[in-house]
């Protein structure tokens, strides 16, 4: 039998060492040594043929012909993270739950195993971060009692494999990723390698027996970090978990999906009990605005394929400085300018020697260009100090000569602002069908940017 070998390899070159180095002697690059391993014996084939000993294990078949494997998911019965999951969990998957430390990704999976075993499912809970008595704690403090919860204070995956040997859950969940390590290499645990290679077993493990596994990541501010990044094209599933404005609300954000579209958001919010899902976002969001006030215009934005309402709130006072402030919070400051400029030219606002802030309430990152429009009118509405209607929302992308642009989904957008309330929408001309308002609501279709100033606001 081969024997395996361990060698280091630099992560940014490739250069290979028998030793761990601080800095790699090719490329110079600092800590970029990962620990790998290679099977000994005779070297790598180096032609075309195929080996004397290879088999296929089900021959190419026309894709016609190919069996659709029915998926069954497992509803998690906490229908924000199925949502995120795209309907659910998909046994044999792999996800990756990534998030800064104290974040609650620990609260969600304690929660998320409770709901599993409540719907008749075995659950594995691996804690190697804290010990189960911890754990025992959050479960008291949570109200998790479920019997098929089953807590393994273990780092070792072999323990890990052995435990699901015996108990079979259907089930997986590793607290954190980070802190697994496999006996086959003798790097650290934490270390690029050993999360890799842990990773790597936990994958077979998920295939082979159909267990749903999860893997919690942390993930450091800088978004750089030994581990979970590195792992993101090997699983299934990556979902992120970031708290977005206020403290207490929490988004939960696919960012790969195997099984479902990618970019779906739950929110949750982080309470004395746990974490509550927060079914009715827009509402969140828009519950503190005070109608009435100048510069604050409201978007229907999307968030994956969900629409979220959000305030767009901007500030234009004259200056006092040579160099005018431009300060966004939420929004890109690039398309702020460009935005400016757009105001200036087409529209003959006087901004260019105005300070202007730009924030999107509750903390809340714009991400569409559907935000251009209600940005701008936000912009036109605290220059001229005169309110946008409360009942009035706007979705668009602006030009360079302040032409309107459709955007993707425009019914959906409208009907998210009618449920809430609103009873006119600003949408581009190019809408098309998408600009027939739902019941309730107008779409009022607007060519430019100037129009649209001129239709809500009076006066220049
Ligand atoms: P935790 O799940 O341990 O975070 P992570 O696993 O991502 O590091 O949650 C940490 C924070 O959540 C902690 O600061 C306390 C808070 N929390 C609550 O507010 N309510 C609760 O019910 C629980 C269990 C935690
Ligand atoms: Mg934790």
């Amino acid at each position: 039998m081969a024997k395996t070998k361990t060698y280091y390899r630099c992560q940014e070159c490739g250069h290979r060492s028998p030793k761990w180095e601080g800095k790699c002697s090719a490329c110079g690059t600092w800590s970029s040594y990962v620990e790998e391993t290679e099977e000994t014996g005779a070297g790598p084939r180096r032609d075309a043929r195929p080996a004397a000993d290879a088999r296929v294990k089900q021959e190419a078949r026309p894709l016609p012909e190919l069996t659709q494997e029915q998926v069954s998911r497992i509803q998690t019965g906490i229908s924000e993270l199925d949502r995120c999951l795209g309907g659910g969990l998909v046994p044999g998957s792999l996800s990756l739950v990534g998030g800064e430390p104290g974040i609650g990704k620990s609260t969600l999976m304690l929660q998320l195993a409770a709901a599993l075993a409540k719907g008749g499912h075995r659950v594995l809970y691996v804690s190697g971060e804290e010990s189960p008595s911890q754990l025992r704690l959050r479960a008291d403090r949570l109200g998790v009692k479920e019997h098929e919860v089953h807590v393994l204070g273990e780092c070792d995956v072999d323990a890990v494999l052995l435990e699901c040997d015996r108990l079979s859950p259907s089930a997986l969940i590793v607290d954190s990723i980070q802190v697994m390590h496999d006996r086959s290499l003798t790097s650290a645990p934490g270390t690029v390698s050993q999360v890799r290679q842990a990773a790597d077993r936990f994958l077979r493990l998920a295939k082979e027996r159909s267990i749903a596994t999860l893997l919690v990541g942390h993930v450091t501010k800088e978004g750089a970090l030994a581990g979970p990044r590195t792992l993101e094209h090997l699983v299934d599933t990556v979902l992120s978990f970031e708290a977005e404005g206020s403290s207490i609300h929490r988004l939960l954000r696919s960012l790969k999906n195997r099984f479902g579209p990618s970019g779906e958001v739950g929110v949750f919010e982080m309470k004395g009990d746990g974490l509550g899902e927060v079914p009715d976002a827009s509402r969140l969001f828009l519950s503190e605005r005070r109608s009435g006030a100048p510069g604050s215009v409201v978007l229907p934005s999307l968030e994956g394929t969900r629409p979220v309402l959000v305030e767009i709130q901007a500030l234009v006072s004259p200056t006092s400085l040579a160099q005018p402030r431009r300060t966004c919070v939420g929004a890109d400051s690039g398309r702020l300018g460009m935005l400016l400029a757009v105001l200036q030219r087409r529209a003959g606002l006087e901004v260019v020697d105005k300070d202007v802030f730009v924030n999107i309430v509750g903390g809340m990152r714009l991400r569409e260009t559907a935000a251009d429009l209600p940005l701008a009118l936000a912009i036109a509405s605290s220059l001229k100090g005169q309110p946008v209607p409360a009942d009035l929302a706007a979705f668009g992308e602006v030009g360079l000569s302040g032409e309107l642009r459709s955007v993707d989904r425009g019914n959906l957008r409208l009907r998210e602002a009618a449920a809430l309330g609103f009873k006119r929408c600003l949408v581009p001309r190019s809408s098309g069908d998408d600009a027939k308002g739902p019941k309730g609501l107008k779409a009022v279709v607007v060519e430019d940017v100037g129009e649209a100033i001129g239709r809500v606001l009076s006066g220049r």
